[in-house]
């Protein structure tokens, strides 16, 4: 079969350039689902080939590689149980938590974590491949680097863009010397020949306006610029009233001082038409936490018992405080990059609306919540009723998402 009918053409760039070039680091960096981890999946088995001829010839009997991912789950779903549906290599781990192919011991190592790589300190090691490799602390990073000592040990990595500024784009990207010998590769999601037109086109759609496109869709090292949820169109996504039958939920962002209002967000979810709507906005500073249950109890009896209050955690108190006055406090994942970019989906989808009787405390922060560009995140200002809305919003999908995702594969 040819070449074309496995590879898209920019796989067989790649794979040119591993086998002709002369390359120390092989990056491939860009958009999601551009075809860069099935591509360095392969790589990564001729490399260990490779090692094993240099590792004979060396009279080495024991090579080793550092196979390296933000977290063991995702060294497992996009290395291991890939090259078994790709390839069908089985590829268990022994005793010691390595894998071991073609009589190389490969050792992962967990990049997420200064803790991940205790299992590769003082080691010598034939090469690394480091999947999501922006994801990486530096330091981690950095040990793997040291760690590839062997003369002819290389590295090839895959990730997605993060901020221009990032040690991996300014450092090992754009590094042109020669003598670094680093091979970089930027892909677009139209590089994907093998996903489906209608696949793209229902990414693209789902994807918001801005930075998370220009990342995600085009590849693209980029900071956020302006207003973070750019998509809320307050001519089509303020309405006037909301079904009455709606699943009640509300995010709670803990505050007191000017600045740092407290806010519970009051949201409802249409399941026939999977659109939220915000109902409600109460915001106040200078208040305690008696006057906070108050208006949860007030919610509760409107809204229903045993709704979730999803609640900033960095006030364990006023959660448990919540939940000792029966209101079914929980704690939010804060995880600022993943919320906004699930709300900011929705909005681009539609399928999120504000009632009008709160359009304007909420539409006073959503003005004013803008990227900081250095940071490549949300400045920390107006972010007080943002990051209650963010709370429920995020946190309510997510879990019905976690609950939906057994029965999907049952
Ligand atoms: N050569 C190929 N042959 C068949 N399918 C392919 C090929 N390359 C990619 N695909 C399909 O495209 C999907 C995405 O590819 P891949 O996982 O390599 O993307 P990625 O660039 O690593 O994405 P992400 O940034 O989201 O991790 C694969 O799951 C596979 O279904
Ligand atoms: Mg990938």
């Amino acid at each position: 079969m040819a070449l074309i009918n496995l590879l898209t053409k920019k796989q067989i760039k790649v794979l040119q350039s591993y086998l002709n070039d002369d390359w120390k680091y092989l990056i491939l960096n860009g958009a999601v689902r551009a075809g860069k981890t099935v591509i360095d999946n392969y790589l990564f088995l001729l490399e260990l080939k490779r090692i094993k001829k240099l590792a004979e010839i060396e009279k080495e009997p024991h090579p080793q590689y550092i196979l390296a991912g933000y977290s063991s789950n995702s060294i497992y779903t996009n290395v291991i149980s890939s090259i078994e549906n790709q390839f069908g290599i089985v590829m268990k781990t022994d005793r010691h938590g390595h894998y071991h192919l073609f009589g190389i011991d490969i050792v992962p190592a967990y990049t997420g974590s200064v803790r991940g790589i205790g299992a590769i300190r003082g080691m010598t090691s034939y090469g690394a491949y480091i999947n999501e490799a922006s994801l990486a602390t530096h330091e981690v990073f950095q040990e793997i680097v040291q760690r590839c000592s062997v003369r002819s040990a290389r590295i090839i990595c895959d990730t997605n863009p993060d901020i221009p500024t990032h040690w991996l784009k300014t450092d090992y990207i754009d590094n042109h010397d020669p003598k670094a010998r680093i091979k970089a590769f930027s892909f677009t999601i139209g590089d994907n020949t093998f996903l489906s037109k209608d696949y793209v086109e229902a990414l693209k759609a789902a994807t918001p306006r801005g930075m998370f496109y220009d990342r995600s869709i085009l590849g693209q090292w980029v900071t956020g610029d302006g207003i973070v949820y750019q998509d809320f169109n307050k001519d089509t996504m303020v309405v006037d009233e909301v079904p009455d039958d709606l699943e009640y939920y509300c995010g709670v962002d803990w505050g007191f001082a000017k600045g740092h209002e407290n806010v519970i967000t009051v949201m409802g979810d249409d399941l026939d038409t999977d659109i939220s709507y915000l109902i409600g906005v109460y915001k106040s500073t200078g208040k305690y936490i008696d006057y906070w249950v108050d208006i949860a109890q007030q919610i509760q009896d409107k809204r229903g018992y045993g709704i979730n209050f999803w609640c900033d955690s960095a006030r364990p108190e006023y959660v448990s405080y919540f939940q000792q006055q029966d209101i079914q406090a929980r704690n939010a994942d804060k995880s600022v990059m993943d919320g906004i970019e699930y709300c900011s989906s929705r909005i681009k989808l539609g399928k999120f609306k504000v009632l009008r009787s709160c359009a304007e405390p909420f539409l006073d922060d959503l003005y004013q919540y803008v990227w900081d560009p250095v940071k490549g995140v949300p400045k920390k200002e107006h972010d007080n009723v943002m990051d209650s809305f963010r709370y429920g919003l995020y946190n309510q999908h997510k879990q019905l998402d976690n609950e939906f995702i057994p029965n999907i594969y049952i």
